[in-house]
């Protein structure tokens, strides 16, 4: 059997509509787009989503919109520090210094035990990540926030469908940062959408995308006909509005083709999400069975966990190692991808911030002894009770 990370769901719809784009001509971000982001706010109870081309973009633009409310370049955000590199160089690529903080090794999030710490007077917002879908202590963290004046920017990349005390990630702190890459649970291939209550947020997400632009409409009539644009030159006489730059900005648009894939993602999202969800909730509840050497993430009673994949970890004082472990899943078809790993200590471009090996020690852990594997919508009960066979045979042999 061969079980992929990842897969992609194409609907008929999405053909259609790419064929019909294609025919158009107007393949830039335009009316899709518009259709993607209205339905995706609706569909998370977000007043605003900004469509963006990569969940890294999406992170980086949320922090951006920072400068417009006192931030200033080489600021702090703080960030924890295990999850894909993409949160940390989002961090440097908006022009901030990321600052790391240790996760709390059971539920894989930062642990806002140790905010406090590392809270500086440069310090403008707290990125929490919810790893695996499993949604950080929102609680905790926005009461730091409101403490000591902080923004909450949500990576909400891993946590399409995830629920906190009810409400969506991506709808808990200031701004939701998601990524819809192909292996997440709503794609459009390659993109990110930002989401938020805040419509001057949203308006500056806008122009952020396109160049910092003045041209920042939520809904644009350039590039879905031929329509004239009334505010184009009416801005006393300055000229276009599309050459007034106010900011800096980004090249972060998303394209029709794009959101075309997108749509037809949303109208299965209930079937994609319950599917995903089942695989992973039952693979949680068989993987106890090997507690004494593998571990997994717990769903507890307050969420609900956002079904992105399996993560599973090498418990402490176990004689298997994580790398015999990943030769074995990949020998017998399934796919793995690592844990991530500590950003600050175990990835070299991060080596200039000065952290030293030991200061994350769950991070660390989980970058060294951590993996994951698929939950997606094209497996069923039968690879899943494959995935339990191969690790309970792996443990026979090795353990
Ligand atoms: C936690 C996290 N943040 C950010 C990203 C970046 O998203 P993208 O690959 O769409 O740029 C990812 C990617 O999967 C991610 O897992």
């Amino acid at each position: 059997m061969r079980i992929p990370f990842g897969t992609i769901s194409v609907t008929e719809k999405s053909k259609q509509l790419i064929i019909e784009t294609l025919e158009t001509n107007r393949l830039s971000s335009g009316k899709l787009v518009r259709e993607f982001e209205k339905r995706f706010a609706e569909l998370v109870g977000a007043k605003e989503a900004v469509a963006v081309s990569s969940g890294t973009d999406a992170d980086m633009l949320a922090m951006a919109v920072l400068y417009d409310f006192g931030a200033e370049r080489g600021d702090e955000i703080i960030v924890p520090a295990l999850s894909f590199v993409a949160t940390g160089n989002a961090v440097l690529a908006a022009g901030f210094t990321p600052v790391f903080v240790d996760v709390d090794r059971k539920t894989l999030n930062i642990d806002p035990a140790k905010i406090g710490n590392a809270i500086t007077e440069k310090t403008r917002a707290i990125m929490p990540v919810h790893l695996m879908g499993k949604p950080a202590d929102m609680d905790a963290i926005n009461s730091i926030a409101k403490k000591y004046d902080l923004y909450v920017i949500e990576d909400a990349a891993e946590a399409h469908g995830a629920l906190y005390r009810g409400k969506c990630a991506g709808t808990l702190g200031d701004i939701g940062a998601f990524s819809l890459y192909v292996a997440h649970i709503i794609t459009t291939v390659e993109g990110g959408i930002i989401t938020t209550d805040n419509e001057k947020f949203a308006e500056i997400l806008r122009s952020l995308r396109s160049h910092g632009r003045a041209c920042k409409c939520k809904s644009c009539v350039l590039n879905t006909s031929s329509a004239y644009c009334e505010k184009r030159f009416g801005n006393n006489g300055d000229g276009d509005i599309r050459f007034i730059f106010e900011r800096i900005g980004f090249s972060s648009k998303m394209n029709e083709m794009e959101a075309a894939v997108g749509i037809g993602n949303l109208d299965i999202y209930h079937e994609i999400l319950n599917k995903r969800r089942q695989n992973l909730y039952y693979l949680l509840e068989k993987i106890k069975q090997f507690g004494r050497h593998l571990v997994s993430i717990e769903k507890e009673p307050h969420e609900e966990i956002g079904p992105h994949a399996l993560p599973i970890i090498v418990q402490e004082g176990s004689r298997v190692t994580r790398n015999h472990l990943v030769r074995h899943l990949e020998k017998s078809g399934i796919d793995t991808r690592d844990l991530f790993t500590s950003m600050p200590t175990q990835c070299r471009g991060f080596e200039f911030r000065g952290y030293r090996q030991g200061e994350f020690p769950n991070a660390e852990y989980l970058g060294k002894n951590g993996l994951h594997i698929g939950v997606h919508q094209d497996m069923g009960r039968e690879e899943c009770d494959y995935i339990i066979q191969v690790l309970n045979e792996f443990l026979e042999k090795s353990a």
